[in-house]
């Protein structure tokens, strides 16, 4: 039977990272009184500006702070008398685990074991005035189920995990800690395995900002090995959606998967954000005035900067999510077209281009560690 939670009170772990700050936005439209706590150690991935609207109102905090601190978290679940802990933080980037895994390993298993800790501590072993009514919401990752080859069935939440990267491993390492604290101990868990998010906010090391970015500075667009690795695609939004979901209806104890049934093959999005801003080019000329180095502001298409580079070492080659169990027991379907989708966070990066100059001139690097060395 599925259960309800009312969740009224959250504390949101990475809240300043790429899907952690799109959560927050849609939780505080969807829920304007509900008590929101971010909590990020601002690691390069966490960026205050992409808070700044929640900053102002009341009903919003956030603590600069590490998940490995058991005792900060401790703290927080009981000064803010959470009901609901919806875990973000991560290293989140496969290449950087490649060339340096040791942090995956501390933030993604150490860390998500030192919040079970925390959890269990506050809302199991030392209840005092806590809510006998908690939610621990673990956001999981597709990259657990391994690879697929071609005409393969999509990954189900019955699918045998078999992580391939040292970032998909300490996910999956972390996903068991999860699922082990609900059947010794009890606590209310419930976990989602989402595929490959894009949207607003997203930190320019990943394909689709990458890629609008270099197009506008006129730098080549890499491409990993043919091109051909296929992803499922859901636009950030649709993510934070079926997250709600699990959270308020999702059966503890169960993983939901949660896709956005768009398969693409790496060099499709390439050229189809190519294809985008060229049309965005010739329709509006301030475009080439602003970035005079992108080729169709010099009458040229973008698509002129595709090169392909060695692949990555041990990439997977196809993701692809079956979503069927989370469709039929918790409603969730995907609103976004992936064609709309990618206009939207086009249009995005192409409106709010201080906040990716900060990070690319090193600006916000400085200001962080002046204000928070
Ligand atoms: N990006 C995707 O396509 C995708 C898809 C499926 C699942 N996920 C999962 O969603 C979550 C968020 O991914 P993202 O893309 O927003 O990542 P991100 O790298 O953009 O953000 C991670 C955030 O966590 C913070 N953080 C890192 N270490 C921390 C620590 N020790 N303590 C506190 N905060 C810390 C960072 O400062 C940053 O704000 C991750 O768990 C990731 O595995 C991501």
């Amino acid at each position: 039977m599925t259960e309800h939670h009312k969740p009224e009170r959250l504390l949101v772990t990475g809240g300043a990272g790429f899907i952690g700050c799109n959560f927050i936005h849609y939780w505080l439209d969807q829920h304007p009184h509900d008590h929101v706590v971010a909590l990020d150690a601002l690691t390069y991935a966490g960026n205050l500006a992409s808070l700044e609207d929640a900053r102002s109102r009341d009903n919003f905090h956030l603590v600069h702070g590490d998940i490995c601190d058991t005792e900060l978290v401790e703290r927080l679940l009981r000064d803010h008398r959470i009901d609901t802990l919806v875990h973000f933080a991560a290293e989140s980037h496969v290449d950087r685990s490649i060339h340096g895994p040791d942090a995956f390993i501390e933030t993604n298993i150490v860390g998500t074991h030192s919040l079970l800790k925390a959890a269990k501590q506050v809302w199991l072993d030392d209840p005092g005035t806590a809510t006998a009514d908690h939610r621990f919401h673990h956001v999981s990752t597709d990259e657990v189920y391994g690879s697929l080859e071609p005409g393969d069935p999509a990954f189900a939440e019955t699918t045998p995990y078999a992580p391939n990267s040292p970032y998909s491993a300490s996910k999956a390492a972390s996903d068991h800690l999860v699922r082990a604290y609900h059947h010794t101990y009890g606590l209310n868990v419930v976990t989602s395995n989402c595929s490959n998010n894009y949207g607003p906010y997203q930190f320019p090391e990943k394909l689709i900002p990458l890629v609008i970015i270099n197009i506008l500075h006129g730098k080549p667009l890499p491409i990993y090995g043919d091109g051909m690795n296929i992803r499922d695609w859901l636009y950030v939004d649709d993510h934070a959606r079926g997250i709600e979901l699990c959270i308020q209806q999702g059966q503890v104890g169960e993983t939901y998967n949660i896709g956005g049934n768009e398969e693409r093959t790496n060099i499709d999005i390439v050229r189809t954000l190519c294809t985008l801003l060229d049309a965005r080019f010739q329709a509006d000329a301030s475009l080439a005035a602003r970035f005079p180095d992108a080729p169709p502001a010099n009458g040229q298409a973008s698509d002129s900067l595709i090169t392909y580079v060695k692949d990555r070492p041990g990439h997977d080659r196809r993701y692809a999510i079956d979503a069927t169990k989370t469709e039929q027991t918790l409603g969730y379907q995907p609103v976004e077209t992936f064609e709309r989708g990618m206009e939207k966070t086009l249009d995005w990066y192409l409106a709010n281009e201080p906040w990716w100059q900060a990070i690319l001139s090193g600006e916000y690097t400085q200001w962080l560690e002046k204000h928070y060395a």
